[in-house]
Formats: C-alpha cells, sequence, structure tokens
C-alpha cells in the first residue's frame, strides 16, 4: 500500500478552560475497529522503537505525551511525520515499515490497533519485507 495512504486524521477536541478533551469512535473517527490498545512510555534518550511491518494490521498512533517522529516506508517512498498533538492520529495501513525516532523525554505514544496481538503477522526483516512488497 503507498505511504501517502497513511494519514493525520484530526480528531474531535472539546476545549474547556478545566481541560481539553478528545475522543476516538471505532468505525466513525478511524477505518476499523478496535481490539486492541498499547502504549509507549518510559522510552529511555536516543532509544528507537518499531522497526517492523505488519502484513495485515491497522493502527493508529496518538502522541498523548511529548513528540516523536514516526518515519514511513511503503518499500519504494518514505515519510516522516512529527507527532505532537494529543488531537492528531497518524492512520497507518497494512503493509508498511515504521520506524519511531527522537521521543522526547517523558512522551507517551498510544497505538490503536485492529487486531489482537499476533507475531505471526510481523514482519521484522526489512529484507523479507521488502520482498513481500514486491511480490504484491
Ligand atoms: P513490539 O511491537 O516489537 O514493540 P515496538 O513496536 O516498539 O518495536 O513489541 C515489543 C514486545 O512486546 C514484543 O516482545 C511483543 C510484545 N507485545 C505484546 O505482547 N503485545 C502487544 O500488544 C504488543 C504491541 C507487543
Amino acid at each position: 500500500m503507498p505511504v501517502d495512504d497513511c494519514r493525520i486524521i484530526e480528531l474531535p477536541k472539546i476545549s474547556d478552560p478545566r481541560g481539553n478533551l478528545t475522543f476516538v469512535e471505532s468505525e466513525r473517527h478511524i477505518p476499523f475497529d478496535i481490539k486492541r490498545v498499547y502504549y509507549l512510555y518510559d522510552v529511555p534518550g536516543g532509544a528507537e522503537r518499531g522497526a517492523h511491518g505488519h502484513k495485515n494490521l491497522q493502527q493508529l498512533i496518538i502522541a498523548m505525551s511529548g513528540s516523536f517522529d514516526i518515519v514511513l516506508n511503503d518499500g519504494v517512498n518514505q515519510k516522516k511525520i512529527h507527532m505532537n498533538r494529543s488531537y492528531y492520529g497518524l492512520y497507518i495501513c497494512p503493509m508498511m515499515w515504521r520506524d519511531i525516532t527522537n521521543v522526547s523525554s517523558g512522551a507517551v505514544c498510544m497505538v490503536l490497533a485492529s487486531e489482537y496481538y499476533d507475531e505471526h503477522d510481523y514482519l521484522r526483516d526489512y529484507d523479507e519485507f521488502l520482498e513481500l512488497v514486491k511480490s504484491q
């Protein structure tokens, strides 16, 4: 799938002097049903996460706190997205290599996922990812 299928989705934001509120509803704001939520936190300075692709999984990534970069690569084209707002979600379609870099101190990266955890869905080897891209 082309990297341009991945896009920033602006989520509803209820601004309030008491603090803002954002919500995400399956199939309404994002194009999949949420089966799993996980988050990365306490990431040490300089550490990088991601470095894999998924065969089928769709995800929405939100910077709940702090900031980080996500580098997306469809095997041909690449783009880097800076995430630093809690009301922006990055939709990631299947067959997309992703690297998460420049994680700020105290950052929390929340991921909404379309499937339960399944190690068989992972592509952890970049050459294997490229081969699968070419065969599709
Ligand atoms: P991984 O997806 O490789 O993390 P990252 O995307 O940051 O590289 O997952 C790291 C470890 O956590 C790996 O051993 C699998 C495990 N894990 C689960 O058990 N359940 C999950 O939902 C996720 C996302 C990971």
